[in-house]
């Protein structure tokens, strides 16, 4: 894994399945994690949850990928950036915001694949949305201030993880929000050890001892997600989202 990992052609395909997959297609058994499919919508909806956001919002979605939450926060921002380091990641976020359908090959069993057709979700307003590549460590002051940035799953794949939390706020009004989500998978090859946010503590009391000084923390709750490797073949996880609110 490194720099290249979500260039790939066959991570690709998996985000795209993951974020605009049928559940019954992505999940075809009758027993299984039902409750971790969905995962960039109900990042959207839980993260939201109680919050109320000033009229004509603008929100940021950093680590984007192939931007399925960026379309979702249109359902209550009119103005959402979506940023992704991989340049494959964001022009397969642009193709399905201007053809709202895509076909994508997928694997099924090691060694064959099928392919399965993705859609745009009806309820979101695609026109609202600008995606951009763009590196999460390295913001461009030309995207302005931001009501709302999320930041899912994006932690554990930066380089510097608390230069990150350090800076982001720059981007977000006062009594604007955060909300993070990360399993905490620290990689090596994504975030050097030293870097982790385990040096002393907890990832959850580091995020804390980082945010505080910038943000009132709101809430905390555990999110399963599902990632399918293939047809028999799945990654259950489960993030922490946290929400923060910039005083
Ligand atoms: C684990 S995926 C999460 C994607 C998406 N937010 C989700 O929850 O499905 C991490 C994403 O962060 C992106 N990423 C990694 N480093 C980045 C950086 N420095 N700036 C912006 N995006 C980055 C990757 O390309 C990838 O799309």
């Amino acid at each position: 894994m490194g720099s290249d990992y979500y260039e790939r052609s066959s991570i690709l395909a998996e985000y795209l399945f993951f974020h605009y997959g049928e559940s019954s297609d992505y999940l075809p058994f009758a027993e299984g994690p039902q409750s971790a499919l969905n995962f960039p919508l109900k990042i959207v909806e839980r993260g939201l949850a109680g919050l109320s956001l000033p009229p004509a919002s603008r929100a940021m979605d950093l680590g984007c990928a192939v931007g399925r939450s960026s379309f979702e926060l249109t359902r209550y921002c009119q103005e959402v950036v979506g940023i992704d380091y991989s340049s494959a990641f964001i022009q397969a976020a642009q193709t399905i915001q201007k053809q709202k359908e895509l076909t994508v090959c997928v694997v099924e069993e090691v060694g064959t694949t099928k392919k399965v057709s993705v859609t745009l979700p009806s309820a979101v307003f695609p026109e609202r949305v600008q995606f951009f590549q763009g590196d999460a460590l390295n913001l461009s002051l030309d995207y302005g201030e931001f009501d709302l940035v999320l930041a899912a799953n994006l932690i554990d794949r930066l380089s510097d993880p608390t230069l990150f939390l350090k800076d982001i706020g720059r981007w977000i009004k006062k009594g604007g929000t955060l909300i993070l989500t990360s399993p905490y998978t620290w990689i090596d090859s994504f975030t050097p050890e030293e870097k982790w946010l385990t040096q002393e503590n907890s990832n959850f009391q580091t995020l804390q001892n980082i945010l505080e000084p910038q943000y009132d923390f709101q809430r905390k709750e555990d999110l399963p997600m599902l990632i399918r490797e293939h047809r028999r073949k799945y990654q259950w996880t489960v993030t922490e989202l946290s929400v923060w609110v910039k005083k």
